[in-house]
């Protein structure tokens, strides 16, 4: 049998950390797509299409990842891509009380679908995508939080990054 992970989020954009944790994801599963949507509770800096072919550039020719844009219920995503397993990072605890409710919640529209929480490695624990964002905006370094194509496509957004 085929275990298919859905590592979801909104990686607006992706950093070092969502990386990490993908190819740590590898280890476990044999194919992994990154599902990307919007979460409705934030004002995304990308479009969902410049935010996938961010992932794309960061993954490179990772043939067992595959990026994929979804609307609606991330549990109808997941049916519909066959996976068993849904990934989410735990950086802090701070990240648990929302992503636990999430996952109960997740269980119980689609009690099979499992959540799997995964700790990331210490050196890419503090980056977040919004930190990355603001530092961006006022035009401070992050080349070594962010891929080369991302620190380029927030040049794009932000002149002084
Ligand atoms: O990276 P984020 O913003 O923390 O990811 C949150 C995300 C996108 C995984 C979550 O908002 C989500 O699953 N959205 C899809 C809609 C959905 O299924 N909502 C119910 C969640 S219990």
């Amino acid at each position: 049998m085929t275990r298919i992970a859905i590592y979801a989020g909104s990686f607006d954009p992706i950093t070092r950390g969502h990386e990490d944790l993908m190819l740590r994801s590898l280890g476990f599963v044999d194919r992994l797509v990154v599902a990307v949507t919007t979460n409705l509770a934030k004002q995304p800096l990308f479009s969902v299409d410049e935010r996938a072919a961010l992932i794309r550039a960061a993954v490179g020719n990772e043939a067992r990842i595959e990026v994929r844009a979804f609307s609606g219920l991330l549990v109808d995503f997941a049916r519909e891509a066959g996976a068993t397993m849904i990934i989410r990072g735990l950086r802090a605890v701070s990240d648990f009380e929302y992503e636990y409710q999430m996952a109960l919640m997740n269980r119980h529209l689609s009690p099979s679908l499992e959540t799997i929480f995964m700790v990331p490695s210490l050196d890419t624990t503090y980056i977040s995508s919004s930190l990355v964002r603001e530092i961006a905006r006022f035009g401070g370094d992050v080349s070594g939080l962010v891929h080369p194509a991302v620190v380029e496509a927030l040049r794009g957004k932000y002149p002084r990054a």
